[in-house]
């Protein structure tokens, strides 16, 4: 069965909504409350296949939150993610979020099965930049080090001597220990980055097609209207960032609220993220913007539970690519824990 097609639901059980009270109650302010007698059956039959399976469902903070909440084991940004792959001890694992990072997970646990629900959620990051693309870069500036954002291929990993995530770019520039560097796929990360370092960035010019259609505009009238803080994924373009009181990845942005607790806020970025958060911070009012990432949408429950239970959409990369995309990984995952440590 084909993700997109529509699938018969588990039919409701007697006891569903008493098992299940403490989520209805977390979900209830997050879903239209007449979605959650289709999502409960769902949720039901995934956590029991994930029992009978001994698998791990990793989600990401975009996703929806009757997967967030529902489904999930293991949440977090991108990097959370990736260490996680590396890190868990079950060996199947199904990743709710799109394909790069379904490939990270891959590559970093090659001995594990590792399942996408939708293999057609892409990322317009990803898509922006080719192997050629890297290779022919490294010809224009001989000898420069070649740091991807983990939104790129595993092919483009492959070529590049250091993976970054929005978490941790600045400290993967500067260990390349160059006084140049070529930073791809992302413009936006990459100009945001360059005001944080001293290194000079060469960069490529690919955008997030959510993340580049917040305005400026949009963002002060957040601060004006509301008198709300504003939160901003770097991935946003330099006019959005300059009005924002923080910058930093979807797990960072965690952090911030919980360190300022603030009375208003509003999160420039994808908008299940309010979702997610929301919960955490019940004396924060979120203002919530309204742009989908339209790829991480196409990973649903039914599609969670069809791929858990034929095991089907599993990632492959090929080993040759697998190994030094590895390296790129590691390189990144290395620095991180220079870091912790
Ligand atoms: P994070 O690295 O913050 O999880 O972001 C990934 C992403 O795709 C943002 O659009
Ligand atoms: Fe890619 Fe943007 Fe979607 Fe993130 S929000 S997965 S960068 S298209």
């Amino acid at each position: 069965m084909s993700a997109r097609t529509v699938a018969t639901a588990p039919a409701w059980r007697d006891g569903l909504e008493h098992e299940y009270a403490a989520l209805i109650e977390r979900l209830e302010p997050l879903v239209p409350c007449l979605e959650l007698p289709l999502h409960l059956p769902w949720i039901d039959a995934i956590n029991a296949l994930k029992r009978e399976r001994g698998a791990v469902i990793m989600a990401h903070s975009y996703q929806s939150p009757e997967i967030f909440h529902g489904v999930a084991d293991i949440t977090g940004d991108s990097l959370a993610l990736a260490q996680a792959a590396a890190d868990c001890a079950a060996s199947l694992i199904v990743l709710c979020g799109v394909h790069f990072m379904a490939e990270s997970a891959k590559i970093l646990a090659p001995r594990k099965t590792v399942l996408i629900p939708d293999p057609q959620a892409g990322c317009s990051l990803a898509s922006s930049i080719t192997a050629a693309d890297v290779r022919a870069l490294r010809a224009q500036y001989p000898g420069v080090p070649v740091v991807s954002y983990v939104n790129t291929s595993a092919a483009v990993k492959a070529e590049s001597d250091a993976c970054c995530t929005s978490a941790n770019a600045v400290q993967v520039v500067e260990a390349m220990g160059s006084a140049q560097v070529i930073f791809l796929p992302d413009r936006y990360l990459g100009s945001h980055v360059a005001t944080q370092t001293q290194v000079r960035l060469i960069l490529w010019h690919g955008q997030c097609e959510v993340h580049e259609k917040f305005t400026a505009q949009e963002a002060r009238h957040a601060r004006e209207r509301f008198g709300a803080k504003l939160v901003a994924h770097p991935e946003c373009p330099p006019e959005v960032l300059a009005e924002a009181d923080f910058v930093g990845s979807t797990s960072a942005m965690g952090r911030w609220l919980e360190r300022e607790q603030p009375e208003r806020v509003a999160l420039i970025t994808e908008c299940s993220m309010a979702d997610n958060l929301r919960m955490r911070f019940p004396a924060t009012q979120f203002i919530k913007p309204c742009n989908l990432c339209p790829h991480m949408q196409r990973i649903t429950l039914p599609a969670i539970h069809a791929a858990l239970r034929g095991t089907q959409h599993a990632v492959e990369v090929p080993a040759d690519v697998a190994a030094r995309a590895r390296h790129a990984l590691e390189r990144m995952l290395a620095v991180g824990r220079h870091e912790a440590a």
